[in-house]
């Protein structure tokens, strides 16, 4: 008889990374925060990553590609960050749990949104993709946090203003590298404001 081995599936790592940030002593009671993102190039990916550097407690980082999306409510703070893509399109990682998201309930949940994007080249749908997750998000009932002031970015449209404010924080790596930082420290700080 010949007996012929398959390979066992490969379980899919829940997350990637687990970052402990600022403030966090062995023993201190700790918030449980993910991170989840999309990204094409690594942009999306660097900035998660920093910002759980930002975050005090201890922080999971993944990525939408590989993410089971019924976890999302094992977490008590949530993140999520895209990149826009085409002309004003979500992320292509985001595509398949966009509907997985609006469905969820996520009422008593905490959700801050942050999103990618290039204004001078896109003017037009600038971070759209950010208002589409927030969409999404606002249907599954969560608490949205972390909405971010228009000032300081030159575009025409986006799907992302939601009565006169960004849905959340707003980067632009093509044109505005040099603001990411200070943004970021000061988004972080809003987000333990609003805890
Ligand atoms: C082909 C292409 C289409 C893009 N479309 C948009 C767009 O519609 N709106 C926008 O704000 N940015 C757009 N961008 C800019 C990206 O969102 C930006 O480069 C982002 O930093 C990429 O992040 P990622 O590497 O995490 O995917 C586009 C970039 C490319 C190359």
């Amino acid at each position: 008889m010949i007996r012929i081995r398959l390979p066992l599936p490969q379980a899919q790592p829940l997350f990637d990374t687990i970052c402990s940030g600022i403030n966090s002593r062995q023993g201190e009671t700790m918030s449980n925060n993910l991170i989840l993102f999309g990204s094409t190039l690594g942009d999306t990916e660097r900035i998660a990553r920093r910002l759980a550097e930002l975050l005090p407690g201890e922080t999971r980082v993944a990525s939408v590609a590989n993410f089971r999306m019924a976890s999302l409510r094992d977490f008590d703070r949530i993140i999520l960050g895209t990149s826009t893509w085409g002309s004003g399109e979500l992320q292509d990682d985001w595509e398949g749990a966009l509907g997985q998201l609006s469905g969820l309930d996520l009422s008593g949940k905490t959700v801050a949104l942050f999103g990618l994007g290039d204004a001078s080249a896109y003017p037009e749908t600038f971070v759209d993709g950010l208002g589409i997750l927030h969409e999404a998000v606002a249907q599954a009932g969560a608490l949205r946090i972390g909405y971010w002031p228009t000032e300081g970015y030159a575009f025409e449209a986006s799907r992302a203003v939601i009565g006169g404010r960004f849905a959340g924080l707003v980067l632009d790596e093509a044109g505005q590298s040099h603001l990411t930082g200070e943004r970021l420290t000061r988004w972080a700080q809003d987000l333990q404001a609003s805890a």
